[in-house]
């Protein structure tokens, strides 16, 4: 007999991730997929990380296997408090949480700051795993477009003076899913107007140290200090599998953070903090940023050049300075989603537009990673999605009328 479970609203509100099951098909191993967000696993530093186990289990020994604190092991809170005051306003270990990946952190700013009906702002398109994790607090979500310098802050002002919003959140760099990084200009001014009507901002920063072209922009947390939440992880700059990121904060708000992180996991597997902390001595994550760095831009140069050369005029699509994503809008009227099944006949997948809108009201858009492939396989990827683009997207009358002269 079948049980007649009663399930809590929240379990029933939840979707299951629309990335999560378009994933299942694109990862078939016949497929290019640009689906993903995957690091490349053959950077992965498999040695190093084998030394750093070793070496954790002969002088750290049992207290490696044992509970441990809440905000996580000392000497890796140590060590980011340290790396992070180089580039940001001067922190300390209490300023640090060692969370479970960046989506931990997100879950709990959702613990923190959300409940049925605040009011989230937000870039528009998003990061799906933020609207994932918002989502179980139940928040309403009010967007703010992007140009090519990131959010249009005017459209914050107004925004907070019409929604008075609990927080603001934000992925300023390199962003997932777009690729736009927010000018040093609007992030002076968006934490202006923070400070002025007193929202705190999320800085979700998965992707800083992963810049190819260009120079730095300062942080929102460093130009914002105790308002802004930072979160951090080294799923990109070192592996996803680890499972270890951070929360930054004043130790007012650590307070609640450390908290609810009791309260859902007790704290970040210890071992693989040990692990981290001991591969990160000795200069080891500059190193191996900069090996992946090169690996990156090369990706991510080839897969701009491809698209340039197959690619029809009447697509546009982002040329982002780092990160591992680039966004691509069709004309109005096509729908990437109905895109997506010709594209996987002919062998290749890109993740649809759509569920990065915390509304899901818009479908003419759709992200392209490059960390994952080869560059020999984005090649051919881009020119078979070229194909499908100018097979199912007509062309604007000109075009046309040039093409059959
Ligand atoms: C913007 C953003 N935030 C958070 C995350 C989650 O990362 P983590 O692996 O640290 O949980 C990702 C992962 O792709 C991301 O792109």
């Amino acid at each position: 007999m079948p049980l007649n479970w009663i399930f809590s609203v929240r379990a029933l509100e939840m979707k299951s991730s629309a990335i999560r099951e378009i994933l299942k098909i694109t990862e078939r191993p016949d497929v290019i997929s640009f689906a993903g967000g995957l690091p490349a696993p053959e950077l992965f530093p498999v040695e190093d990380l084998k030394k750093a186990c070793q070496s954790v289990l002969n002088n750290v020994g049992p207290k490696s296997l044992q509970y441990s604190l809440s905000l996580g092991i000392l000497p890796l809170r140590k060590f980011l408090a340290e790396r992070l005051s180089r580039k940001e306003s001067p922190l300390t270990e209490d300023n640090i949480l060692v969370t479970g990946g960046s989506q931990q952190g997100l879950d709990l700013v959702g613990k923190v700051f959300l409940e049925k009906e605040a009011v989230v702002i937000c870039e528009s398109p998003t990061y799906l795993g933020a609207i994932q994790a918002f989502n179980a607090y139940n928040p309403h979500y009010v967007t703010v477009e992007m140009d090519e310098n990131g959010m249009l802050i005017d459209q914050v002002e107004e925004n907070i003076k019409k929604y008075k919003p609990r927080l603001i959140y934000a992925v300023p760099n390199f962003q997932n899913p777009s690729g736009i990084t927010l000018s040093y200009e609007r992030r002076k001014h968006l934490v202006k107007l923070a400070s002025e009507y007193y929202v705190p901002i999320i800085d979700d920063n998965p992707y800083g140290e992963l810049r190819y072209i260009g120079k730095d922009v300062p942080s929102l947390k460093s130009l914002g200090g105790d308002l802004v939440i930072q979160l951090g992880t080294f799923s990109k700059i070192i592996s996803p599998g680890l499972r270890i990121g951070w929360i930054s904060a004043s130790t007012e708000v650590m307070t609640m953070f450390e908290r609810m992180k009791e309260g859902a996991d007790l704290h970040t597997n210890t071992f693989a903090q040990y692990v981290v902390a001991e591969y990160v001595k000795n200069g080891n994550l500059d190193k191996h940023i900069e090996v992946i760095k090169a690996a990156y831009g090369e990706r991510r140069n080839v897969m701009i050049k491809a698209m340039r050369e197959y690619f029809p005029d009447n697509v546009k699509w982002t040329e982002p300075e780092g990160g591992l994503f680039l966004w691509v809008e069709l004309p109005q009227e096509v729908s990437a989603t109905v895109l997506l099944s010709e594209a996987l006949k002919q062998k290749v997948a890109y993740v649809i537009g759509k569920p990065f809108y915390p509304y899901e009201d818009k479908d003419n858009t759709l992200r392209l990673n490059f960390s994952n492939a080869s560059p020999e396989m984005i090649i051919e990827g881009i020119k078979r999605l070229g194909k499908v683009f100018k097979e199912s997207i007509a062309q604007p009358a000109k075009l046309k009328k040039s093409a059959s002269k």
